[in-house]
């Protein structure tokens, strides 16, 4: 039987996955907190080829699951403590909203509420922030509610952007204040649960 007191994670993501290995890999050397399911819209998503050699289970999932409540009633089973958006782009569905309070959680590449909305993803925002001539930018974590990017803030760390930055140079820095800040953040919500 299992400890009542381990913590489970799983995690949503549609793209390459660096920070949900990242993750994982935190938390693999804490035995009260286990990383169980990581799920996917995108058969071509890098994160499965990463799920599978770090030997968490998968699943890829079709839309109409994901609407219907069938993919509800699959978390419901596995009753997860925090649920880790990274690089997920489609919306959360009102009944998983609905069915975990705070304990849906994503990371922007920006600092919010700028550069943030549909369509606004990845090298996208990065882009929006040269074109704003921003001198700043950096990482928000934030409750995941009905709307894109409009949940309440629970950190935000912030890196200059100088003249020579490009979106790609861009997108180096705000990968690194990811895996950083991203595992201790989510660390301390578990804590505090
Ligand atoms: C990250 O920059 C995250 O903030 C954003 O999408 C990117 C995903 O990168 N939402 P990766 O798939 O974790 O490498």
């Amino acid at each position: 039987m299992r400890n009542k007191t381990i913590k489970k994670i799983i995690f949503f993501a549609s793209g390459s996955g660096s920070n949900v290995q990242n993750i994982i890999q935190h938390f693999s050397t804490f035995d009260q907190i286990t990383t169980d399911l990581v799920l996917t819209n995108n058969q071509k998503a890098g994160v499965l080829d990463r799920a599978k050699s770090l030997n968490v289970p998968f699943y890829l999932f079709k839309k109409e699951e994901y609407l219907d409540d069938s993919l509800l009633n699959k978390l419901q089973t596995i009753k997860p403590d925090l649920i880790v958006l990274a690089g997920f782009l489609l919306k959360i569905p009102k009944s998983i909203v609905a069915a975990y309070p705070d304990k849906i959680i994503n990371i922007h590449p920006a600092l919010l509420p700028k550069h943030a909305g549909k369509g606004m993803y990845g090298d996208r925002v990065h882009q929006s922030v040269l074109d704003s001539g921003d001198s700043k930018t950096g990482i928000t974590i934030h409750y995941v509610n009905e709307n894109y990017d409009e949940g309440s803030i629970i950190f935000q760390s912030a890196v200059e952007v100088s003249k020579a930055d490009t979106v790609e140079s861009i997108a180096n820095k705000v990968h690194q204040l990811e895996y950083k800040h991203y595992p201790e953040v989510l660390h301390q919500l578990l804590k505090d649960q």
